[in-house]
Order: C-alpha cells, then structure tokens, then sequence
C-alpha cells in the first residue's frame, strides 16, 4: 500500500512516516523542497502558491495524508494570517483537483485539522459534532475542512482529525512551555485555567495509521486528542516536575501575552476542551493515556 503525505517532512508527518515504514508501506511525500531521503521515502515537488505538483506522485496511490501548511506559531501579520489560511485551502485545494483530474482511485482521504474549530470555553467539552467558533483559527480549520469535504463528495472515504496540542521535543508547543521553565522563568499563561487538550506525538500519528489500517471504520471527524485534557496550570506545572524545575513566578497575565504577541496570544489562551470518545469507541488504544506517562516518555525518565 502506498500513503502520499503532503508536509510530511513536519512534525507530525515524520513520525507517521516512520511507523507506515516499519509495517512496510510505501511513503511518498509531496514537499516545496526537492530532497532525497536514505530511508526509501520519495519525494514529490510542488507548490500550493503556484499551482504546479509532480502527478508521477499519484500513479498507484492508496492513500492521501493532508498535512501542509504555514506554521501558525510565527506572529500574525495580515499577511501572514492570510498565508497560514490560503497555504491549507490552496493546498488541499490542488490535491483534490489532480485526484479529480486523474482519476486517482484513494481508497481514503486523511485531512488534518485543529481543535481551535471549536469555540473558546472554560466550562464545555466539544464532540465531534458541535458548531464551530468563530475567531480566526476556527475559520481556517471550516475553510480547510470544507476543501477536505470535496473529496467526500466524489466518493472518497474522507477523515477530518481535530488535532490538540501535540506533545514531542522535537517541535510544537511542548519545546516552547519547557524553555522559559529550564531558566527558572516559567509560569502559566493567562488565568491557567484554559483547558489543553494535548496528545503524545506517537498516539496522534497512531491515529492516523488506524484510520487507515481499520477498514470498518466510517469517515468523517475524529477529536484527535488524548483521554485527559489539562488546564494550562497543570500542565505547566506536569512539566516543570518532569524537568526537576521549580516554578516561582506568578501566572502571566492575558493582558501581557496579548502586548507580547499580539492576535497569536489565542493559541495559548485558548480553551478547547475536547472529547476523545469516539477515536477511542473505534478501537484506538493509547499508548499515553495519561500526561504524566506522556511527559516521562518524552524527557526519557
Ligand atoms: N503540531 C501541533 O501541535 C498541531 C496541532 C493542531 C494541528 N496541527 C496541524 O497539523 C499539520 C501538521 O503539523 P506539524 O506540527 O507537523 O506541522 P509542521 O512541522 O509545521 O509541518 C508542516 C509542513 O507543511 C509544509 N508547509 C509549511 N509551510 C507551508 C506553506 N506555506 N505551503 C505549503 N506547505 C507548507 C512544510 O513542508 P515542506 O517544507 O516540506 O513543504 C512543513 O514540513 C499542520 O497543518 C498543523 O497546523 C498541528
């Protein structure tokens, strides 16, 4: 079986990489880089701005992976928010259309998107079929997931995986709360009271390799989050423990984050508790299911 993933060379395409290879499937990836890997993983040009993807990426393909896009991590610009949103729409956008234009036969489609769909609450926990919000990350994940949509419509097993804060220290959110906590500066943000909805990097490419591996599964939206969300506070708090770090200084205030940076303050202010019931009623075992487990595996204690 062959799986095309477009940003596979990111976080969280590389660790799905690494697990199809060790159950022998093809990997193909679709990158604005041209590169040559050692471990058998072909990569594909193209380029979501220009319009332009190699199509030799599509002879024999069984399974498409949408990961691409702008980092929202960097400061939120006009510009740049529009690129963050057009990079995900145009992109998922072109493999439609050259899937269409083929005829590529998938047998399933795998989108990413965000648990910033849901609007920002202290006190409910979202299911998959609850209304979106209405700030800016919810709008790119509507627009990403309508594009993703497309696929559904001509008969493609489409997913849609909600995806919380993915938890490795080799990127992401975690390397970022654990650096001012290692200079003895770390605090929780804002009221600390924000729930997290993280996910241990292995669990969340796991998800993925199970929607693809479990036929029976039925499309659609899957929260690709862990069983037990934390607020901020504790998770900040989880991980000065895990580095031996005490945490003196009191919470930053929201007021500060938003001077400091800017509309991108959201991404840590944010509360999106989440459920994880119905990745887990189809069979998904995790093998983090609990932070502390989580961060012990990740700082190798
Ligand atoms: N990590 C998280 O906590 C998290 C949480 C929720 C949702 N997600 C979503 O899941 C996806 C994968 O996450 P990740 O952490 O693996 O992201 P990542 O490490 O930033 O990788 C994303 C990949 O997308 C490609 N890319 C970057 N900018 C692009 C652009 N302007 N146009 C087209 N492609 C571009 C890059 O591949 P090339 O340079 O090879 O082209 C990059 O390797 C992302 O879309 C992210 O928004 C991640």
């Amino acid at each position: 079986m062959t799986v095309l993933i477009s940003g596979g060379s990111g976080l969280v395409g590389e660790a799905i990489t690494q697990i199809l290879l060790a159950k022998n499937f093809s990997v193909r990836h679709l990158s604005r880089r041209a590169s040559r890997r050692p471990d058998g993983v072909e990569v594909f040009a193209w380029d979501p701005d220009k319009g332009t993807i190699d199509e030799a990426a599509f002879k024999d393909l069984h399974y498409i992976i949408n990961l691409a896009g702008a980092s929202i991590a960097k400061r939120w610009t006009p510009e740049y928010k529009s690129e963050v949103l057009r990079s995900r729409v145009e992109g998922t956008r072109l493999l439609f259309n050259t899937v269409e234009k083929l005829g590529t036969p998938l047998k399933a489609f795998l989108s990413a998107s965000a648990v910033g769909y849901y609007p920002n609450s202290l006190s409910e926990t979202f299911s998959e079929d609850d209304a979106p919000g209405n700030d800016f990350l919810s709008l790119v994940c509507q627009k990403w997931e309508q594009e993703a949509i497309n696929f559904e419509q001509i008969g493609i097993k489409t997913f849609r995986l909600r995806i919380g804060i993915v938890l490795s220290t080799k990127g992401g959110a975690l390397p970022q709360m654990a650096l001012p906590i290692k200079y003895g500066f770390g605090a929780a943000l804002g009221s600390g009271k924000q729930w997290m909805p993280w996910i241990h990097l292995e669990d969340l490419a796991r998800q993925f390799v199970h929607c693809i591996e479990n036929n029976h599964l039925e499309g659609g939206v899957y929260n690709a989050v862990g069983p037990k969300s934390v607020t901020n506070k504790v998770l900040t708090e989880a991980i000065a423990k895990s580095l031996g770090r005490p945490l003196i200084l009191p919470a930053v205030p929201a007021f500060a984050l938003k001077l400091i940076l800017g509309e991108m303050s959201e991404t840590v202010l944010a509360s999106n508790r989440c459920s994880h019931e119905k990745i887990h009623s189809s069979g998904f075992k995790y093998k983090f299911p609990l932070l502390e487990q989580a961060l012990n595996n990740l700082y190798d204690k």
